[in-house]
């Protein structure tokens, strides 16, 4: 069955056939897609592409079923309500299911909140990554052949495992050695580990990811970018940690979750791809740069205010903060062909209009009212 795909991104070498599996329509055990980057996955799995999803979530404060509406009536879309720390239900929805890719994207991804309570991403991030992998395994191990080979699962990390970059120093490689510095990403680190001692004990094909901060529509605004856009169409001060010399690299949620598929595709298994968007910045240029795009693009402002770059704010510096993190994306340019399609100033521009022509969408989390859903969901 001929796929409709986007660059690089459509298993196109299933293309020709109508059949479950290997060589044709995958089902997708996507964890955590109700958050900011699996949501934009599940998107693109269910509208570009013919394969079926099946959802895995807790859904925590961070998961948004609103991100969701355009694709979740379609019938390759199923949802499980499940915490992935929760072995018999992780093993009955393998059993079920019976994917034949896993994309491990469920985490407790904010860094303050793992300073003020870092219980919740142990739990999360290293027993419930462990216990994903046993039950894939114990899976995988009862596949058989051709299914058994093609069996992939990607476990999507981050950048921030390599801790902090010197100003002068090379962006990271897939080589670079780990050096977490919070809590989030030492978990994060664990998980890494814990995935690879699972390929290289027990043989399962596993692929790892780290990647620089992402941003684009749909991101819960107590991340940086939705944070500005939003307290400042209210106008309220824009937060920004000590000097704002930290530099990030920033990657479009989109170019990664083409990424994503490419190396569930095509990668090695067993390796790790960086995957970076070649965007470094200053969280105040950041910041700057989304009040330059209000300033040309919202008519109406909050009183007295001429330009929203009056909203700009020093506060204290977060505990243990990296000043630098750079992403050398190169192994996926060479082996796989990915290469972002947005630059930092196009894709900064399609998320500032995407929160500006999407209101119902960021209202709905600002009153709370998208936990309405989630209880909806949780209740049915
Ligand atoms: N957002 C970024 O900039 C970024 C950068 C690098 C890496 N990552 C990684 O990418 C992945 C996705 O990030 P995100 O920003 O979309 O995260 P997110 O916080 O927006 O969403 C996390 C999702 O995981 C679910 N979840 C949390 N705990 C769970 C559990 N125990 N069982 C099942 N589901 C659970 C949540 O309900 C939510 O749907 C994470 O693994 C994160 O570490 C994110």
């Amino acid at each position: 069955m001929p796929q409709r795909s986007s660059q690089g991104s459509g298993f196109e070498s299933g293309a020709d056939s109508d059949g479950h599996g290997p060589g044709g329509l995958m089902k997708f055990l996507v964890t955590g897609g109700a958050g900011f980057i699996g949501s934009a996955l599940v998107r693109h799995l269910l509208m570009a592409t013919e394969h079926s999803v099946v959802h895995v979530d807790k859904l925590t404060y961070a998961a948004n079923l609103d991100s969701l509406a355009a694709v979740s009536a379609s019938p390759r879309y199923a949802f499980e309500w499940i915490d992935i720390a929760d072995r018999a239900a992780m093993e009955s929805v393998f059993s079920r299911h019976q994917p034949d890719v896993v994309m491990h994207l469920a985490a407790e991804s904010h860094v303050d909140r793992s300073i003020a309570g870092p219980d919740l991403f142990i739990h999360t991030n290293v027993v419930g990554t462990a216990t994903l992998l046993e039950v894939a395994r114990q899976y995988w191990q009862g596949l058989q052949p051709p299914r058994r080979e093609a069996f992939r699962l990607l476990h999507v990390s981050t950048d921030e495992v390599y801790g902090d970059l010197e100003l002068d120093a090379a962006p990271f490689t897939e080589s670079h050695p780990y050096k977490p510095s919070s809590p989030y990403a030492a978990s994060k680190a664990s998980s890494d580990h814990l995935v690879r001692a699972w390929h290289r004990t027990y043989g399962l094909p596993v692929l790892v990811s780290n990647c620089s901060n992402n941003y684009g529509p749909c991101q819960f605004p107590e991340k940086l970018i939705p944070l500005m856009i939003l307290n400042a169409l209210h106008g309220r001060a824009l937060p920004v940690y000590g000097d704002g010399q930290q530099i990030r690299d920033w990657l479009y949620v989109e170019d990664h979750v083409r990424a994503l598929l490419r190396v569930v595709e095509a990668g090695r298994v067993g390796a790790t791809y960086n995957i970076g968007g070649h965007n470094e910045r200053t969280n105040l240029e950041v910041v700057r740069a989304v009040c330059s795009l209000l300033d040309e693009l919202v008519c109406e402002r909050p009183d007295q205010l001429q330009s929203f770059h009056e909203l700009i704010t020093s506060v204290t510096d977060r505990p243990g903060h990296d000043r630098r993190y750079a992403v050398d994306a190169k192994r996926m340019a060479e082996e796989l062909g990915w290469t972002p399609q947005e630059t930092f100033e196009s894709g900064l521009r399609r998320t500032v209009q995407w929160y500006l022509a999407n209101p119902h969408w960021w209202r709905r989390v600002l009153d709370g009212a998208y936990r309405q859903t989630t209880a909806e969901r949780i209740a049915s």
